[in-house]
């Protein structure tokens, strides 16, 4: 199908650009020998979307029809199979990929079979920028490399869970961070297996589009990197035009201090302290705090499957178990879930404001959900995977275990922080999702 123009886009870019369809059709008259209007839009050639894109001076796909993000997305075991390809290094076939189903334009989980043999010391990877959980998926133990120096933390049996009560909690299972370097090896004669949920990483803009060269230098030159919150802080009192000796003077802490502060990571200010700031310049004290995250030297945070059986819980109708996460990605979480519910019922328990992603590791399970009021019942068994969307309620019921493995793709931590601060919450939901109100202009009748 050919590209389509979104009124609601149209009108929200007219809008930013302060502009209104008659002074656009003014614009377009040396390029069109038509008048476009919301009735007109969706006939538009490629020529004429051209033109307004070039006119408003936004990139066509901000102003096209996106298809709408399903409810769930439901992939057989054989369908995941079909995605099998494999890759090389050093010098041998070493592992299998698969993909798990994501909505159009998403990073998606994968499962990797682990192929090089036990007596090879494993290739180590570059590492990549998008953190991910993986889980040992079995049915054997296998090795987990993280570094070219070898000792406990990096070099590690990333194991299998071996007793059949508790085995619903499949194996072993770590955050890692961005550029962790991580590669696998066999343990034993058999084949193992993992599953690894690598997340899209919101800086990604920062290093591919958004900063010039010059400016991306200075960011990378001056930022403190153990405690890159001071560096905003203090950059974002001289954004607004304030310097150390009148925040000393207003707030009565001396300039030695904050100059102390800014320049050694050892030196502290008390939230108070902060607070005294933040109020001169109206910022947000929460967002400069020093952050402290749970990991190891290599950033990684680890759960050995015996960590994650420690957390075991009720949960709604199931009994779940952590996979380990890390407060650096507020998104990206996950849990096992024990289904034991023979009910005839619909179950609808859970409902998430992220969007997840689950694979059936043990048994069958019949997969509910609800959306537009249209219940919908899917039959999953061993292998089988299902992403669901955020705020879809749904739930499970029969016998078996899954992983469930969520992150923000469809909603993320920074849009939750911008919603948190956005004034008149209730007309701005209204508002913003369908707009097709303009900015405030007379239109020529
Ligand atoms: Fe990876």
């Amino acid at each position: 199908m050919s590209n389509r123009i979104d009124r609601i886009k149209l009108n929200h870019w007219l809008n930013i650009r302060k502009t209104s369809l008659d002074v656009l059709n003014d614009l377009l008259s040396k390029h069109l020998n038509y008048t476009i209007n919301f009735e007109n839009l969706e006939n538009l050639d490629d020529h004429a979307i051209e033109k307004i894109s070039e006119v408003l001076s936004v990139p066509k796909n901000k102003l096209l029809i996106n298809d709408e993000v399903p409810s769930f997305i439901y992939n057989s075991k054989k369908q995941i199979e079909n995605t099998k390809r494999p890759i090389r290094r050093g010098g041998i076939h070493y592992y299998n990929y698969y993909t798990l189903p994501s909505p159009k334009g998403y990073v998606a989980p994968v499962l990797i079979d682990i192929l090089c043999p036990k007596n090879k010391l494993p290739v180590l990877n570059n590492g990549h920028l998008e953190p991910a959980i993986t889980v040992s998926l079995g049915p054997n133990d296998i090795y987990a490399r993280f570094a070219k120096k070898i000792d406990k933390d990096t070099f590690l049996k990333f194991r299998i869970n071996p007793d059949p009560n508790t085995n619903w909690i499949v194996g072993s299972n770590y955050y890692e961070p961005s550029y962790c370097l991580h590669t696998y090896s066999r343990a034993t004669d058999g084949p193992g297996r993992i599953l690894s949920y690598t997340t899209k990483s919101h800086i990604e803009d920062l290093f591919d589009h958004k900063f010039n060269e010059n400016s991306f230098k200075h960011l990378k030159k001056n930022l403190n990197i153990e405690r890159p919150n001071r560096t905003f802080l203090f950059q974002d009192i001289l954004n607004r035009g304030y310097d150390l000796d009148y925040i000393s003077k207003k707030t009565k802490i001396s300039k030695k201090k904050l100059e102390n502060f800014f320049k050694d990571n050892k030196k502290k200010l008390s939230l108070k302290e902060l607070t005294k700031i933040c109020n001169i310049i109206n910022t947000n004290p929460a967002d400069y705090i020093d952050r402290e995250f749970k990991q190891d030297k290599v950033g990684k945070y680890y759960y050995d499957y015996k960590d994650s059986i420690k957390t075991i819980r009720k949960f709604k109708s199931y009994e779940v178990a952590s996979i380990a996460c890390s407060a650096r990605d507020p998104d990206l979480t996950g849990y096992f879930i024990k289904v034991k519910n023979n009910t005839k019922k619909s179950i609808l328990d859970l409902i998430d404001s992220n969007c997840s992603h689950y694979l059936v590791t043990k048994g069958k399970v019949n997969f509910f959900s609800i959306d537009n009021k249209k219940l919908n019942k899917i039959k999953m068994k061993e292998g089988d995977s299902i992403w669901v969307a955020s705020y879809t309620a749904h739930g499970f019921s029969d016998k078996g275990a899954l992983i469930k493995i969520s992150d923000g793709q469809n909603f993320n931590y920074l849009e939750k922080i911008d919603l948190t601060n956005t004034y008149n919450l209730k007309m701005t939901l209204k508002r913003g999702r369908k707009d097709k109100v303009n900015w405030g202009y007379d239109t020529k009748k």
